[in-house]
């Protein structure tokens, strides 16, 4: 077996008539040295077919080979069985050959079988006639620089996410206020309008004279009350100063007791003292859409709202004794358009909640809303 500097004097031979051989001498040396000892660099040199020649320290330090049990031995056992099976070493020394370096990254395994990430630095020896005598390797071991390339890549993966998650919660919430924009119109327009209308007509009539004024008065009395309660109890929807000053218990009830007058059911409403003044805006979300849902879908004759502390959560429950709903029937209202307890069902599992419904044919229904105590608070 040639040490380094043998085959260095086989590939690079004096030149006959040269002086200062000495110092030349001196200044190999020097090189041969500096290469055999650097420890952050693995430095080998492979013979054309791909074994190994030369090995220095570093190479031993980070390839984990003796020089004694590697020269000579193929250099494609640095690379894993896929690389192998891929031909990437091969690959490496033919462009190498072709364009006189060749650099690439990878996967490399130790003499223990264990892997890290390299850059590897392939350069072809020409001889004087030009051709590839022997291949130098430089492997430097990156493996530090490609776990903060991952743990940046995985952050910004994260941050994206987050970012995507945020875009959700802010549609979701654009949504749900829509919704109750929507829905308050429609209210408006369909009842305290039509009987405010009606009550016009009716004046108008006895103006006019066709009835006694009397019998206006006395017809336009139940909607012009009706209208009172229903814009009483939108204005409370629309800033609730009423939550404000008289809390949870009384908002709840007025909603409870405007889908009653609606439908015509009764309803009952408590709510743990305990609870109050935390999540009310939620709760009385919550409540809001199962009691109009109650209202609209149910045909009950009793509807209860509860709203109790169970451990760390709050729980909203409004059970009916209605029609129940069909399990085919919640799909079909999402694909209809109608989304309520969907978007209800989502904007829980925003905050970490969720939302249950059972129910069986003219058994009633029993909606459940549980959250985390506080959660409005986190997710606005
Ligand atoms: N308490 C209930 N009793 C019987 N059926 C119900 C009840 N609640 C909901 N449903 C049924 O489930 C469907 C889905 O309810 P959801 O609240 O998602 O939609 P919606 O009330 O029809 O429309 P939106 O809430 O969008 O105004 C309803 O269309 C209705 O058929
Ligand atoms: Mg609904």
């Amino acid at each position: 077996m040639k040490s380094s500097s043998e085959f260095e004097r086989d590939l690079f031979p004096e030149q006959p008539g040269r002086t200062g051989r000495r110092s030349e001498d001196n200044e190999r040396e020097m090189l041969r040295l500096l290469v055999e000892t650097l420890q952050d660099y693995a430095i080998f040199t492979l013979d054309p077919e791909g074994r190994v020649l030369t090995w220095n320290q570093g190479a031993e330090r980070i390839l984990g080979h003796r020089a004694e049990e590697i020269v000579g031995q193929h250099f494609s056992r640095f690379f894993t069985e896929a690389d192998r099976e891929r031909g990437i070493p091969d690959e490496d020394l033919r462009a190498a050959t072709r364009d006189g370096r060749h650099q690439e990254e990878g996967l490399r395994v130790r003499a223990d079988g264990s892997t890290f990430w390299a850059q590897g630095t392939t350069t072809s020896l020409r001889a004087r006639d030009g051709r590839t005598r022997a291949y130098s390797k430089i492997v430097r071991d990156i493996t530090d620089r490609k776990q903060a390339e991952r743990a940046l890549k995985d952050r910004a993966e994260e941050v994206e996410q987050l970012a995507d998650e945020r875009a959700r919660l802010v549609l979701e919430l654009l949504d749900a206020e829509e919704r109750e924009r929507r829905r308050i119109s429609q209210a408006l327009h369909d009842e305290a309008l039509q009987n405010l209308l009606a009550a016009s007509q009716d004046v108008q009539e006895a103006e006019r004279g066709g009835v006694p004024p009397s019998e206006a008065l006395g017809r336009i009395k139940a909607p012009l009350e009706r209208s009172i309660q229903q814009l009483r109890d939108t204005s409370l929807e629309l800033h609730p100063l009423l939550l404000e000053s008289r809390g949870l218990t009384v908002a709840l009830d007025a909603i409870a007791t405007g889908a009653a007058t609606l439908a015509g059911f009764r309803a009952s409403v408590r709510v743990d003292r305990e609870v109050a003044g935390i999540n009310d805006q939620l709760v009385l979300s919550i409540a809001r859409e199962l009691l109009v849902n109650a209202a609209k879908h149910s045909q009950a004759t009793r509807v209860s709202v509860t709203v109790e502390r169970r451990g760390e959560s709050v729980e909203v429950r409004v059970t009916d004794d209605g029609v129940g709903i069909p399990a085919a029937r919640r799909e079909e209202a999402w694909e209809g358009g109608h989304m309520g307890l969907a978007s209800l069902s989502g904007r829980l599992d925003a905050v970490g909640g969720s939302l249950e419904l059972s129910s069986g044919p003219n058994s009633g229904t029993i909606a459940v809303a549980k959250f985390p105590s506080g959660a409005d608070r986190r997710s606005t």
